[in-house]
């Protein structure tokens, strides 16, 4: 993979205690960029610290809920003080909901919205004036492959997702004119903690029952790839997501055929 980042370039990382954020962050810290690592455990965000300085590798932790927007004013202060711009801002924070959009509590729907849709917008609002003095500052927001079709079974976390994807690709015309690149990921299914993490109602998945998945290290190395080569869109899933997204383009009753399947 090409060299992106060197020891002069700043990285934060949102969601960075576990999964897909946590590879991000190691990845990056590998190439001698410092690294803010976002989260809310304390106990892993400095587990994660550790692997860093382990690797010979720069980290910064600051235990924040990205739901709350001071919690970030905060991480972006210290930022402003000690590294004084970002170059690449990862948001990763993200949190599941497997269960049906009529059994789902009005509270959980919003819990999700607050963590996945306003954790992004209260990240790039806040960090913005340290992306304005970033070199090539890229700004990378993860949604997923169910925010570009709803899914049955896990409507409401889609629709969260589908939120991301268009303010993604509105973000990506508003902040040219800072000079910021905006980047869309849409990963599929991958073996994190995110199961594990996920508001489950009136249904129980575990890895078993899913099977397959993509490993962590594998879609951060496809994220900075992707980067490094300029895309502004990248979809990482399995045969099956793709033959979906593919059908839903296309030939929405082979979609919904499909995705009926899916939701047995
Ligand atoms: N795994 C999948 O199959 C999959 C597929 C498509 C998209 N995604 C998306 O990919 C992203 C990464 O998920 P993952 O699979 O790596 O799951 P994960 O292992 O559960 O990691 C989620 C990360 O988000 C952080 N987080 C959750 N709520 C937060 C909050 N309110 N404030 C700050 N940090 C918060 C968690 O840290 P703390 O607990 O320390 O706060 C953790 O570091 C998420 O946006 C997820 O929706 C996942």
């Amino acid at each position: 993979m090409k060299k992106i980042f060197d020891k002069d370039s700043v990285v934060v990382v949102t969601g960075a205690s576990s999964g897909m954020g946590e590879e991000i962050a190691l990845a990056c810290a590998r190439q001698g960029a410092t690294v803010v690592l976002i989260g809310r455990n304390p106990q892993h965000l400095d587990y994660v610290a550790r692997k860093i300085v382990a690797s010979g590798g720069r980290p910064v932790f600051s235990v924040a809920d990205v739901s709350k927007r001071s919690d970030l004013e905060s991480v972006a202060s210290r930022i402003a003080t000690e590294h004084k711009k970002i170059d690449l801002l990862v948001n990763a924070a993200g949190v599941g909901l497997l269960g049906k959009i009529e059994d789902t509590p009005e509270q959980d729907a919003r819990r999700i919205f607050d963590v996945n849709y306003f954790g992004i917008l209260n990240s790039v609002q806040v960090f913005l004036p340290l992306l304005q003095k970033g070199k090539n500052a890229t700004v990378v927001n993860i949604a997923s492959v169910v925010g570009k079709v709803g899914w049955p079974g896990m409507g409401v976390y889609a629709a969260s997702k589908a939120a991301v994807c268009s303010l993604t690709d509105a973000l990506r015309i508003e902040f040219k004119k800072y000079g910021i690149r905006i980047v869309l990921v849409c990963p599929g299914y991958t073996k994190t903690n995110f199961l594990k993490n996920c508001i489950q109602i009136n249904t129980h998945k575990d890895e078993k029952l899913l099977g397959g998945g993509m490993l962590p290290f594998d879609v951060a190395i496809a994220i900075l790839k992707g980067v490094s080569r300029g895309k502004k869109e990248i979809i990482i899933g399995n045969v099956k997501e793709k033959i979906i997204l593919t059908a839903y383009h296309y030939c929405r009753p082979v979609a919904d055929f499909l995705l009926q399947k899916v939701a047995g």
